[in-house]
């Protein structure tokens, strides 16, 4: 996507051929500052501390982390390490398991000393496939999209999105916003409900100055305003990203997406999550049952930062000292609350049999892993 009318992803192999930039996205939206990637230290830092996020490119970051990391140590004991390390960076997009052991499979069979080139080249795959994804899906949603404005003559599709789901979030392009921005920029009106996403903001940081930059009306709302507009025949649909999900369709994404999806059913609003194949876990059957929650930092909830009016950025305390305070990351939106999976391979329903039928090869892998595991 542009940034100030210059192509940008949100990360890249650097001209030197082995560093890897980023850019860095808690600056966002009041400074646009790159950062660069040297070691897996580096990598593994970047997605804990959110300089990196969203589930696709917490993937690609992983992946160019294993590239840097075999780059300086290719034996089996340094590849182990660099796994062990990003693995732990952060618990619950499942794009980071998915990239790492992609790039297990492209590096171990190798001798050392062929593997560096090999983690590159797999890296920097893993992104172009994130895009091409990203493009397939938008493509599919774009059809709902469109059929949404048929229905309503001139008046713009009123679309609801949670967090942060668009080329930020990936490598380019975005999951969620990949269905506006193709209908957008075909010449659909549309217009994006942006929620802002407490505790982190990630609405009204990072979707708002995506879509300002490429031009797609919108407007940000306060985390409880949707159940409202959905009342009143404001929102036409509401499309959100995913994190990681289940074999039986549940969805695990930034917390608060589970009240939305129980607002639209209540007002008979389509739901959608829009939704690339490496977030599918085939290994977790029940999704609200398994899929471990992230607990981050009272800290997030207790402060909020933002510029003033001077232009520097500060971080102010909203909370009484000593209160105590609980930040659970991600919630679980059940199949049953969700309209359609918006994949690569088309709009697809949230139940165990439509996932394993478009994704055969995802489900052999996953029974695979699960007997290797046992071995
Ligand atoms: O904590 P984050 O910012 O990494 O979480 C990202 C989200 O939850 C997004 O909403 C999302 O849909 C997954 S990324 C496409």
């Amino acid at each position: 996507m542009k940034v100030d009318g210059r192509h940008t992803r949100t990360i890249w192999l650097e001209p030197d051929g082995w560093s890897v930039g980023a850019i860095d996205q808690t600056r966002l939206p009041h400074r646009f500052e790159t950062i660069r990637l040297t070691t897996v230290a580096d990598a593994a830092r970047a997605i804990a501390t959110m300089q990196v996020r969203g589930a696709p490119l917490i993937g690609a970051t992983a992946a160019y982390g294993m590239a840097l990391a075999v780059n300086a140590d290719a034996s089996d004991a340094g590849l182990k390490r660099a796994y062990a390390e990003l693995h732990a960076a952060r618990p619950t997009a499942i794009n980071l398991k998915w990239a790492l052991d992609e790039m297990v499979r492209a590096v171990r069979p190798l001798p050392p000393p062929e593997r560096a080139k090999a983690a590159y080249a797999r890296a920097g795959e893993i992104c172009e496939e994130d895009v091409a994804i990203n493009r397939a899906l938008g493509r599919h949603g774009h059809a709902l999209i469109a059929a949404a404005a048929a229905r309503k003559g001139s008046e713009p599709v009123n679309i609801l999105t949670h967090c942060n789901a668009g080329w930020l979030a990936a490598v380019d392009v975005g999951t969620a916003l990949a269905p506006i921005y193709t209908a957008h920029d075909a010449g659909v009106a549309v217009h994006v409900w942006v929620d802002e996403t407490r505790p982190r903001n990630q609405g009204a940081a990072l979707t708002a100055w995506e879509l300002k930059h490429h031009g797609v009306p919108h407007t940000v709302i306060a985390d409880n305003t949707g159940g409202h507009l959905m009342q009143h025949g404001l929102v036409d649909m509401a499309i959100v990203g995913t994190d990681r999900v289940a074999a039986n369709g549940d969805v695990c994404n930034k917390i608060g997406t589970y009240l939305k999806a129980l607002a639209a059913r209540d007002n008979g609003v389509p739901f959608y999550v829009g939704l690339p194949s490496p977030t599918i876990d085939f290994a977790v059957a029940d999704g609200l049952a398994e899929i471990p929650i992230e607990q981050r930092s009272g800290d997030e909830v207790a402060a909020i930062s933002g510029r003033t009016a001077d232009g520097r950025i500060e971080t102010v305390r909203l909370v009484p000292d000593g209160s105590p305070v609980a930040n659970y990351a991600f919630d679980v939106t059940p199949a049953r609350l969700i309209t359609g999976l918006i994949t690569e391979r088309g709009v697809i329903a949230a139940e165990r049999p439509a996932l394993a039928a478009a994704f055969p090869e995802r489900v052999a892998a996953a029974v695979q892993a699960a007997r290797d595991a046992a071995e």
